[in-house]
C-alpha cells in the first residue's frame, strides 16, 4: 500500500461493547500501531459477571486515556488520523454509547470521517492483521461471548452466516459451566487452564447435532449435563474431580466446533479457515483445529490469542475496509444493541 501513489490511512479505533476500554491506531488496516486495552475483568470478578451500569462507569472513567495512550505509543496526536473507527453493536447499549459518544465528538472536533463497526466484524478481521496474504474468501468461526457463528467471508464486508447457535454462545458455555465448577469469571481462560490437568475422555457429554441445519450448535444441553453430573456427584456424596469436568466438557464443545466447522468449508468449496473471538484462543480448540485443517487441506488462518478476546486493532482492521469502501456514519450515529451482521 505505502508507494508513492497512495497515501498510507491512519485510524484510530475504538471499541467499549463490553467490559474492555479499547484503543488502537491501526495503518492501512493491517499494521497495529499500538492497542491500548483496560480490562475491567478485576472489577466483574467479584459479581461473578459483566454488570452492565459499572461498565458503563468505568468507560467514561478511562476512555480518554486509554485514546491518549493509543495516540502517544504510536507517536501521533489526532491530526495524524484519517479517520475514527468505532464499534457501533452489538453489545452493552450503555457499555457502546460511551465510545460512540467519544467516536462523535473527536469526528466533530478534528473534522475526521467516522465510521461505525460491527464487533463481529471486527472479531472476524482481526485475521488480516498478522496474516498479510489473506484476502476473502474464507470461512470464520467466530465464537465469543455473545456470538457462535459459521461464516462465509465473501469478500471484505460482506458476510453471509451459514450456521449459528440456537440457544448459548460457546463462551457462554464456557462462562456458565465455569461457574458451577467454582472457578468464577471469566470461565473460559480458566477452564482451558485446568483442563490441562484433567482426562477429556473421562465423561461422556452430549455433542450436539441439529438434523436440519449441520452448521448450528446447540450448547444447552451440554450445559445441563454437565450441571446435572454434578448434582449427581453431590447427591451420591462423590467427590468431583472439576479438571475431569472441565477437560470432558471443553473436549465437547471443541469436537463440535471442529466438526461443524470442517463441514462448513467443505461444502463451501472454500480453502481458507479463519477462527474469531474471545473462544478462539482456547488452545485445545487451535490444536484441534490446526490439525483438522492439515489433514482436510485447508490453510488455517488464527490471530495471537490477545487479538481474539476484545480490543480495538480489530476495530481498526474493519474499519480500514469500510472506510475504502466508502462509508462514513454522520454524528447520528447510534448504539445498536443487537446489530446484526452485514446490517446497516
Ligand atoms: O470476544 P470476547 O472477548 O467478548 C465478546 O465479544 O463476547 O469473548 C469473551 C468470551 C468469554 O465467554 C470468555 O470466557 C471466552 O470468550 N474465552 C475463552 C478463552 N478466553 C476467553 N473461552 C475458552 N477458552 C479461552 N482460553
Ligand atoms: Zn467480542
Amino acid at each position: 500500500m505505502s508507494d508513492n501513489t497512495e497515501k498510507d490511512i491512519y485510524i484510530l479505533a475504538i471499541e467499549s461493547s463490553c467490559d474492555e476500554t479499547a484503543a488502537a491506531v491501526v495503518k492501512n488496516g493491517r499494521c497495529v500501531l499500538s492497542n491500548i486495552i483496560s480490562s475491567q475483568i478485576e472489577l466483574h470478578k467479584l459479581y461473578g459477571g459483566v454488570v452492565p451500569e459499572i461498565a458503563s462507569r468505568k468507560h467514561i472513567e478511562k476512555i480518554n486515556q486509554v485514546i491518549q495512550e493509543a495516540l502517544d505509543t504510536a507517536g501521533m496526536t489526532l491530526d495524524d488520523m484519517d479517520a475514527i473507527g468505532v464499534t457501533y453493536g452489538p453489545g452493552l447499549v450503555g457499555a457502546l454509547l460511551v465510545g460512540v459518544a467519544e467516536a462523535k465528538a473527536i469526528s466533530y472536533a478534528k473534522k475526521l470521517p467516522l465510521v461505525g463497526v460491527h464487533h463481529i466484524e471486527g472479531h472476524i478481521s482481526a485475521n488480516y492483521i498478522e496474516n498479510p496474504d489473506l484476502e476473502p474468501p474464507f470461512v470464520c468461526l467466530v465464537a465469543s461471548g455473545g456470538h457462535t457463528h459459521l461464516v462465509a467471508v465473501r469478500d471484505y464486508g460482506k458476510y453471509e452466516i451459514l450456521g449459528r447457535t440456537r440457544d448459548d454462545a460457546a463462551g457462554e458455555a464456557f462462562d456458565k459451566v465455569a461457574r458451577a465448577i467454582g472457578l468464577g469469571y471469566p470461565g473460559g481462560p480458566k477452564i482451558d487452564k485446568l483442563s490441562k490437568e484433567g482426562n477429556p475422555d473421562a465423561i461422556a457429554f452430549p455433542r450436539a447435532k441439529l438434523e436440519d441445519s449441520p452448521y448450528d450448535f446447540s450448547f444447552s444441553g451440554l450445559k445441563s449435563a454437565v450441571l446435572n453430573y454434578l448434582n449427581g456427584c453431590q447427591m451420591k456424596g462423590e467427590t468431583v474431580n472439576r479438571a475431569d469436568v472441565a477437560a470432558s466438557f471443553q473436549k465437547a464443545v471443541c469436537d463440535v466446533l471442529v466438526e461443524h466447522a470442517m463441514l462448513a468449508v467443505r461444502d463451501s468449496g472454500l480453502d481458507k479457515f479463519a477462527i474469531a473471538g474471545g473462544v478462539a484462543s482456547n488452545s485445545t480448540l487451535r490444536a484441534a483445529l490446526s490439525e483438522a485443517c492439515r489433514k482436510n487441506k485447508i490453510q488455517f488462518y488464527h490471530p495471537s490469542p490477545i487479538l481474539c478476546t476484545d480490543n480495538a486493532a480489530m476495530i481498526g482492521a474493519a474499519a480500514y475496509y469500510e472506510y475504502i469502501a466508502g462509508r462514513r456514519d454522520g454524528l447520528d450515529l447510534n448504539a445498536v444493541p443487537n446489530l446484526k451482521l452485514g446490517e446497516r
